[in-house]
């Protein structure tokens, strides 16, 4: 039984999803599939992702393959209320928009009392709830699908303490995902949640990106693109599996950014989006130095990244001039704009759509099909953070492209026989 805010918004968020799917081929290719093939028959899948509506036509399609769908929000602020609805008679949707924290833990708990068998999480808080507070329907579960970073992040720390009890597939780490969602799908959606919250012209703005990993890149991309002038910051950091801070510091002074610690950046920016994964990277010493009216937004998974009770320290009075948008009187006479309560800017409601459609096609594709992997091999595969299988990255990619009529050159015999031939150089 669904707990959603308005079953009235149902048609409204019908008219939606058939928007969603029509932009999504490759998506909609799979659900055709799985509903003749029926690969999820009887299966329980429990989902914590940003509900909106192309995260529907995931769930629908996950339906269309025979799986019983219970879905919460991966946030408090990021469900659209008329997806919940639209998706409610079918699916258990335990989700609406500006939950407290106890509203948000309540609906995860719905999921996990549906005894999911496969997980979706997006930041890992599904697999976290079920390790600890529900560690008893542990071996019910076949295996998990982790969407993002922050997420895969922590299933390695989970891996690391030994503490993680089954498989879960990294799709966050698929060529397909991380190449275009985290990089022109932040990019892209950041801008447009900050500009939906406070109508602002962006050329001529000094805008700090803090973190040039993928959503950073992207963000600090777009922001030029539109005229601003762009200060990355980085940090000395070892970033396992990836380029370092270092590499990723020098790319951007590389990619035209100026780069400096946050330190230096604190009185010259007018706006400061963090997109790192970390804690408290903007901290009250940080903000105590920032220019008047200036504008603070994130990207990052949690809304840890800037620290907000520093900001509520710093400050005399705070008000809301609009939904998530915050005006903070500092007590030295300045004042701060704080963006969606300090979460992720980009899919906060009433405004944030989350990434462009046809971007996120590709990672729910990704998704999609490793869900299905998961019901196909899951119960032979060990506890641990499993690669998306190169088969189904490179499909993705290749569906995505015949979709937008792109065509590839194949490889000639020669060529193919050249790649291996280590003996002919010249
Ligand atoms: N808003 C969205 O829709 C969206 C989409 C995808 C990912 N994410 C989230 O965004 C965050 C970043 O993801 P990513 O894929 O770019 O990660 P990433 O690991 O590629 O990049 C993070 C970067 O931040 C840097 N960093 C870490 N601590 C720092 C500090 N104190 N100061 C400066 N730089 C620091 C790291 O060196 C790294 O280069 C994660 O939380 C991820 O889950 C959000």
């Amino acid at each position: 039984m669904s707990k959603v805010k308005d079953m009235d918004l149902a048609e409204e968020g019908k008219k939606l999803l058939d928007w969603a799917v029509s932009n999504m081929p490759v998506l909609a290719s799979i659900r055709e599939r799985f509903k003749k093939e029926k690969p999820l028959s009887g299966i329980r899948v429990g989902v914590a992702l940003h509900l909106e509506k192309k995260t529907g036509i995931l769930l629908e399609t996950l339906v269309a393959g025979g799986a019983e769908v219970s879905a919460a929000s991966c946030n408090p602020l990021t469900t659209d209320d008329r997806i919940a609805a639209a998706l409610a008679d079918d699916i258990n949707v335990f989700a609406w928009a500006g939950q407290n924290e106890d509203e948000y833990y309540d609906c995860l708990e719905l999921v996990i009392n549906s005894k999911p068998q496969i997980t979706i999480d997006d930041g890992c808080d599904l697999i976290h709830l079920l390790h600890t507070k529900f560690s008893d329907q542990l071996n019910e579960v076949i295996g998990g699908c982790e969407e993002t970073t922050t997420g895969i992040v922590r299933l390695n720390a989970m891996k690391n303490d030994g503490e993680l009890k089954f498989p879960v597939m990294a799709v966050n780490n698929a060529h397909s995902k991380y190449l275009f969602d985290n990089r022109y799908g932040t990019g892209q959606s950041v801008i447009e949640g900050i500009l939906n919250a406070t109508n602002m012209l962006i050329a001529g703005k000094t805008a700090v990106v803090v973190g040039y990993g993928w959503c950073g890149r992207g963000i600090a991309n777009r922001l030029k693109g539109l005229g601003a002038k762009v200060i990355v910051v980085e940090s000395a950091n070892e970033n396992p599996g990836a380029s370092s801070g270092y590499h990723r510091a020098l790319e951007a002074s590389y990619d035209g950014c100026w780069v400096m610690s946050l330190d230096e950046a604190s009185p010259i920016g007018d706006i400061f989006i963090t997109a790192t994964g970390n804690k408290h990277v903007i901290s009250g010493a940080h903000l105590g130095k920032m220019k008047d009216g200036a504008i603070l937004a994130n990207s990052g998974h949690f809304n840890h990244e800037i620290d907000l009770d520093s900001l509520d320290a710093l400050s005399d009075s705070k008000e809301t001039i609009l939904t998530n948008v915050e005006k903070y009187y500092l007590k030295n006479g300045k004042h701060i704009v704080l963006l969606a309560e300090g979460r992720l800017v980009n899919l906060a409601q009433p405004t944030g759509q989350g990434h462009p459609i046809e971007i996120m096609d590709g990672s729910f594709a990704i998704q999609a099909l490793c869900v299905e992997h998961l019901a196909k091999n899951g119960s032979n595969m060990a506890a641990g953070v499993y690669d998306v299988p190169i088969d189904i990255d490179n499909n993705v990619a290749r569906i995505a492209l015949e979709s937008q009529g792109i065509m590839l050159d194949k490889l000639t015999v020669e060529q193919k026989q050249y790649r291996q031939n280590w003996k002919e150089g010249t």
